[in-house]
Order: C-alpha cells, then sequence, then structure tokens
C-alpha cells in the first residue's frame, strides 16, 4: 500500500555501507557512510557526503585523504560501531574488532574482511544542503569476490538476496 510521508520516505532507500577510514596527526577514525557512491569512471572518482558535525569531516578536510572500505554482510557489527558513536568521545577502534591493513597511498588504514577498498585523495570539496561532499580520486582499490554485501534498508542491515534470472 502506497504512503504518501516525506519523513518516514528516507527510510525507504537501499544503499551499501562504507567505513570511512581517516587520519590527521595522531588522531585514527572509521566512520560508517551509506552515501558514498562512484561519480565518475575516467578519471576514478568516489563521493562520499559527510556532515559538518562528524569528527570525520574535520580530519578528511585536514588530512586530504580517506579510505573506503564497502561492508561485507560479516560486519555489520563494526558499520554500528562505527555510525553510532564517534571519534570525539569514543576509540572507536578499541571498542570492536576493526582488524586494518596498511594502505599503499594514503595514511588511514584499511578495513579487512571488507568486499572492496579504495584508497582516495580529495580532489574537490562542496557543500550539498546539510552535508559535505568531498570528491576522492581514487590511487588504488581492491576486492574479495568470496565476500557478499552488506545491506543497509529500513534501518536494518541484510545480507544479499539471491540472483534474479532476467527473464
Ligand atoms: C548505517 C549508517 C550510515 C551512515 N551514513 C552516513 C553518511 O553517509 N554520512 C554521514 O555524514 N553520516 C552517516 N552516518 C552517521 C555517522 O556514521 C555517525 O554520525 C558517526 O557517529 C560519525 O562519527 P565521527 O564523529 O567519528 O565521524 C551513518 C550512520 C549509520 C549507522
Amino acid at each position: 500500500m502506497r504512503v504518501e510521508d516525506i519523513e518516514e520516505s528516507q527510510s525507504f532507500f537501499t544503499t551499501t555501507v562504507a567505513l570511512v577510514t581517516s587520519v590527521y596527526g595522531e588522531q585514527a577514525n572509521v566512520m560508517s557512510a551509506e552515501w558514498s557512491i562512484r561519480v565518475s569512471i575516467d578519471p576514478f572518482l568516489m563521493a562520499v557526503f559527510v556532515g559538518y558535525q562528524r569528527g570525520t569531516y574535520d580530519i578528511i578536510k585536514n588530512s586530504g585523504e580517506y579510505g573506503l572500505s564497502y561492508c561485507s554482510d560479516q560486519q555489520g557489527h563494526l558499520a554500528h560501531i562505527a555510525g553510532n558513536y564517534s571519534v570525539r568521545d569514543h576509540d572507536k577502534f578499541g571498542m570492536a574488532e576493526f582488524r586494518t591493513f596498511g594502505a599503499k597511498y594514503i595514511r588511514a588504514p584499511l578495513i579487512e574482511g571488507s568486499i572492496s577498498n579504495f584508497e582516495c585523495r580529495v580532489v574537490d570539496e562542496f557543500k550539498v544542503g546539510d552535508h559535505a561532499a568531498f570528491i576522492g580520486e581514487v590511487l588504488t582499490g581492491y576486492y574479495d569476490d568470496e565476500k557478499k554485501p552488506l545491506v543497509f534498508h529500513g534501518g536494518h542491515f541484510s545480507s544479499i538476496g539471491d540472483r534474479l534470472s532476467r527473464s
């Protein structure tokens, strides 16, 4: 049944969840972002939309780089921790088993066990309503084709369903 409700309708998107990693000085952070997506093929650019009040905003603004690790369906707990606590008053890396590996081109670590990871250098930033759009040039990317993606829908994490036939 179709319902008109501009507030509730915003829970009816279906997205991936990226663990956005960032480092500036001695501070390292990880936050969840459903709003991140490829925005150009050549050059390969990824956007992430970050609220100005997030600790992550200041770290990316200052460092000019970030990592994106797209959650597998085994990483819902990590997405919950990274998305519900702030670096301003928590060491999120100490709150759950965020296993990391070193990036090649950026200081921020990447998260092990994800379906894909990207190392990004900020090439543009602009304001979109109440969020900052960071556009990152992808310096390198990784994937693991044995993992399945985490899906975010209606405020809940799920795993992806069966592949459908086209007919
Ligand atoms: C599943 C999920 C997706 C989220 N997506 C975004 C997003 O795309 N952009 C954003 O600014 N915040 C998003 N958030 C909220 C931040 O992750 C959250 O405010 C976090 O505590 C910020 O951490 P920080 O202050 O350490 O940067 C999301 C939260 C969850 C749980």
